[in-house]
Parts: structure tokens; sequence; C-alpha cells
């Protein structure tokens, strides 16, 4: 059985492929980058052009597929074509949620997931919440100046390792028992902003300042990091985060239930990721 891994690059992909080595699968990738840096075959593609899919699906049972909105309906039926009997999917805790409204979070996630159903393959859909490699965001920060400018410090986050993600898919991809489940993924634990900077400087052995934004720098920090142009949009997020200041943020136990071992915290990713904080 041959196993194909798209976003094959990306954080969670490359665990992905190293978990299923590990566990002796037949593996293949796609990247846009044809000479992509991967311990597997690569076959060029884009998620956007289905059609680049042609000969990279050729012969493929399984596929993980990491969340493009374009070209996914063309991506979903082209692999039923090509015989793909189950496809694992990255999406999101946000597609879970009807709370999220029409955020673009919310409606590029249940795009893929819709496309995926409407294809007739089975399917499994993996819904994590915030990634601890968003924090990667704050090394430039933390190893040009020792310290972090953060928007709301005390906001509780439920981060979760790339490696328990990919651990879940790779469960789903090599186990029976996964098919229509929509799994919603979390770290092990609710923690403040200001708690995770503390645990990188401890992983670091140094202590990392934090220095908190005014509501302007906010805004401003919002609108360069998400590209938020409209005062109704920065207002939304304002409002997010100042009600979620010391309020904890939800968890849910489904990696553990699925691993059969807890998931893993945010002091041991900040240990997993120390030589990306280190000058
Ligand atoms: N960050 C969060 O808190 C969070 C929470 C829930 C869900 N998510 C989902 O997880 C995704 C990030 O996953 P990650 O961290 O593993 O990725 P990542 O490290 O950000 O890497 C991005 C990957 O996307 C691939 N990609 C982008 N556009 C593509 C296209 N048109 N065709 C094929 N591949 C394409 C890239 O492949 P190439 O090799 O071709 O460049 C690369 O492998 C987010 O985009 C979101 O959908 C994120």
């Amino acid at each position: 059985m041959t196993i194909l891994v798209t976003g094959a690059t990306g954080n969670v992909g490359r665990s992905v492929i190293t978990q299923l080595l590990s566990a002796g699968a037949s593996v293949r990738a796609t990247s846009r980058n044809p000479q992509a840096d991967l311990p597997v075959e690569v076959y060029a593609a884009d998620l956007a052009k289905p059609e680049s899919f042609e000969s990279a699906l050729e012969g493929v049972e399984k596929v993980f597929l990491f969340p493009n909105p374009p070209g996914a309906d063309g991506f979903a039926s082209l692999a039923k074509a090509k015989g793909v009997k189950h496809i694992v999917l990255l999406s999101s805790q946000a597609a879970a949620h009807e709370s999220y409204g029409d955020s673009v979070i919310r409606t590029r996630h249940v795009t893929v997931e819709d496309a995926v159903k409407r294809a007739g393959v089975d399917w499994t859909f993996l819904r994590p919440g915030a990634f601890a490699t968003n924090t990667l965001y704050w090394a430039g920060a933390i190893k040009k100046e020792g310290s972090v400018r953060l928007p709301f410090a005390d906001t509780n986050v439920n981060p979760i390792h790339e490696a328990d993600i990919a651990a879940v898919a790779v469960k789903a991809l090599l186990e029976d028992g996964h098919i229509g489940a929509a799994y919603e993924l979390t770290g092990p634990e609710s923690i403040s902003q200001r708690e995770q900077v503390s645990l990188i400087g401890a992983a670091v052995g140094r202590e990392i300042g934090v220095v908190d934004m005014t509501v302007a720098e906010a805004r401003a920090h919002w609108a360069k990091q998400f590209g938020f142009t409209s005062d109704e949009a920065l207002d939304g997020m304002l409002k997010m985060h100042q009600a979620a200041v010391g309020k904890p943020a939800d968890l849910t136990t489904v990696v553990a239930e699925v691993l059969g071992r807890p998931a893993r915290t945010y002091a041991e990713w900040a240990t997993d990721h120390k030589a990306d904080f280190i000058a």
C-alpha cells in the first residue's frame, strides 16, 4: 500500500512522513518544489492545480491531505478516479464550531472538508486547535532582543505539538476504525502566552522578557500579521482577545484516547525546538 503525503515540507507533513517510515509504510511526497529535501521520493505538484497530481496519485491507496481550498474539489475527484480509498485531512478546530462564523479560518477548512465528502472517498478529519509551532514566530525577537512583544500575553491557548497531530494522522492512515471520524485535537493543557515564553526560557536556559503591547500596538500587529485592513476585523480580534484573557482554553482528550498516551506538553515542545530560539 502506498501513502501519499501532501504538505510534506510543512511542520505536520514532515512528521507524518518520519512516523510513517518508522512504521515501515511505503510513502511518497509532493511539494511544489521538486528539489524539496525529504527522506522519500518527491513528486512536483500544486494543490491549486489538481491535474499536477496525475503521476503522484498513480497506485496510491491513502492520502494525507494539506488543506488548500483552491483546487480542493478537483484534487478530491481525481483521487477518487485514481482509486484512492481514504483521505486523512489536516483541517482545523474552527471547522467544528459555528461560533467561528464566516471567518477565513473556518471557511477555508469547511470548504476542503466538503470537497472531500463530495468526492465519495472515505475520510478522517483532523481538527487541531492552535499549533505550538505558531510560537516559532517569536524566535526572531527572542534571538535578537531576548524578549518578545505580545498582544494580550495573558490569553490562554491549548497548543498542540505537530508530532501529536502527525501521530494521530499515522494511526488513522495505518489502522482500521478511523473512517468518518472528525477528531478535535488540542494539547493537554491550557496555558497563557506569558507562560509559553517562560517555558521557552527554561528550555534555552535564560530568562526571556515579555513586553505587553498597548491596544493600538496590538491592532497594528494584527494588521501586519494577518493582513487585516478593516477596522471591523481589528475590532473583532480585539473583542476576541479581551474576552479570552484569564479564561481557560478549551481542551479535548482525543490525542490521548487515539494514541493511548498523553499528548505532549508545551514544555516538551519547547525542549524539542530549543535550537530554533538560540542565536
Ligand atoms: N497554525 C495553526 O494554529 C493551525 C491550526 C489548525 C489548522 N491549521 C492548518 O495547518 C496548516 C499548516 O500546517 P503546517 O504547519 O504543517 O504547514 P507549514 O509548516 O505552514 O507549511 C506549509 C505547507 O503547505 C504546503 N502548501 C501550501 N500551498 C500549497 C499548494 N498550493 N499546493 C501544495 N502544497 C501547498 C507547502 O508545501 P510546498 O512544499 O509546496 O511549499 C508546505 O508543505 C494551516 O495552513 C492550516 O490550514 C493550522
